[in-house]
C-alpha cells in the first residue's frame, strides 16, 4: 500500500515508464511476488485436502477451484491469486483505517463512548459478544461509522477511473482518456452541504435520510455506479462488529495520560489514508 500509494513521477512524465526512476513497479512486484507465493501454498495445500477428499469446505477458495476445474479456460490459477491479491489489497487497510479513525474519534469524544456504550448495555447487553444481527438494533453504532467515512474517508480520491468515450455532464465534456480522480474527502467535508463540516458528530444522521452505500452523492466512502466497492456490505459489518466489541467489552483511554483534546488527528497521505501518528489506546475493564 505504501509504495503504491506513493506520487509516481511516471504518472505525469510517461515516457519514463521504461526506466521506474523511483523503484516503484520494482519493489511492488517483489512485494506481490511475496502474496503469490503465499497463495500458491494455500492452493497446493487445499488442491491436496481435495485429492485426499479430507473435507469438503463451503469457502471463496473452495467456490472459486470448483469453478476452475469445471471451466479451466475461464478461470485458471493466476486469475485466483490475482483476485486474492485484489481482496487482500483492497480489504485490509480500508477496513482497519476506518476502525482506527472511528477509536480515534471516540477516545477524542468521551461522551460519544458513552453514549454507545449505553446503546450496547440496553440491546445487547453489557460486556455480551455481539452477533451481525445485533448491528440493525444499535442505530447510534451506525451513526458512528458512517461519520466516521464521511470525515476520514479511507480511499480519498476513491480509484482513478478512466473516461473510455467522450461524455457531457451538465455544461462540461470529459474528453475520452481522461483520468477523473473523485474527491470524497472534500467533499464530506463541504460547508454547502454539511452544517459544522469539521466537527464529528454522529447525531447529524439521526435527522439526515443518507446513506453511504452510493445513492447520496454527498457521501460515497464506497465509490458509486457499477464500479462501487464489492466489498462494501462485508467491510460495513466487520467495522460496526468490531467496533461494537471493542466498546462493549472494555473501556478505553488514551496512551500516557493524553488528554481528549490533545490527540494528535493527523493524516498520513497516501492511497488510503491512516493517522500518521497511529492510535494507541489502552483498554481496561468495564
Ligand atoms: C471500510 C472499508 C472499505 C472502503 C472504505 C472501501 C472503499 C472502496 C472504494 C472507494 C473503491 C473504489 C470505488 C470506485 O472507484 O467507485 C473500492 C473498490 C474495491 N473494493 Fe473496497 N472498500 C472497503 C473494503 C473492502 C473490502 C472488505 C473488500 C473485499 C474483501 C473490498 C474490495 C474491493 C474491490 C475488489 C474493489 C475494486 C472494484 C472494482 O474496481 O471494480 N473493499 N473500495
Amino acid at each position: 500500500m505504501h509504495e503504491v500509494g506513493k506520487i509516481n513521477l511516471v504518472d505525469f512524465f510517461p515516457i519514463l515508464e521504461k526506466i521506474d526512476l523511483q523503484g516503484i513497479r520494482r519493489q511492488s512486484n517483489i512485494h506481490f511476488g511475496k502474496f503469490f507465493e503465499l497463495f500458491d501454498g494455500l492452493i497446493n495445500e487445499r488442491l491436496e485436502e481435495k485429492r485426499r477428499r479430507c473435507s469438503e469446505k463451503s469457502d471463496i477458495l473452495e467456490v472459486i477451484l470448483n469453478h476452475s476445474a469445471e471451466n479451466p479456460k475461464a478461470i485458471d490459477h493466476n486469475h485466483i491469486k490475482s483476485m486474492f491479491l485484489d481482496l487482500i489489497f483492497a480489504g485490509t487497510d480500508t477496513t482497519i483505517t476506518t476502525l482506527e479513525w472511528a477509536m480515534a474519534e471516540i477516545l477524542r469524544h468521551p461522551e460519544i463512548m458513552n453514549k454507545a456504550q449505553a446503546e450496547l448495555a440496553e440491546v445487547v447487553g453489557k460486556g455480551k459478544p455481539i452477533e451481525e444481527a445485533d448491528v440493525s438494533r444499535l442505530p447510534y453504532l451506525q451513526y458512528i461509522v458512517k461519520e466516521t467515512l464521511r470525515i476520514h474517508p479511507p480511499a480519498t480520491l476513491l480509484i482513478p477511473r478512466q473516461v473510455d468515450q467522450d461524455v457531457e455532464l451538465y455544461d462540461y465534456i470529459i474528453p475520452k482518456g481522461t483520468l477523473v480522480l473523485v474527491n470524497v474527502w472534500e467533499i464530506g467535508r463541504d460547508p454547502m452541504f454539511w452544517k459544522d463540516p469539521l466537527v464529528f458528530r454522529p447525531e447529524r444522521f439521526q435527522s439526515l435520510e443518507l446513506d453511504v452505500r452510493g445513492k447520496d452523492f454527498e457521501l460515497t466512502p464506497f465509490g458509486a455506479g457499477r464500479r462501487i466497492c464489492p466489498g462494501m456490505p462485508l467491510a460495513l459489518r466487520m467495522v460496526q462488529v468490531m467496533l461494537g466489541s471493542m466498546l462493549n467489552s472494555f473501556n478505553w483511554k488514551l496512551e500516557a495520560d493524553i488528554e481528549p483534546q490533545d490527540l494528535d488527528m493527523e493524516e498520513k497521505s497516501g492511497f488510503i489514508t491512516p493517522k500518521a501518528i497511529p492510535l494507541r489506546a489502552i483498554p481496561y475493564p468495564l
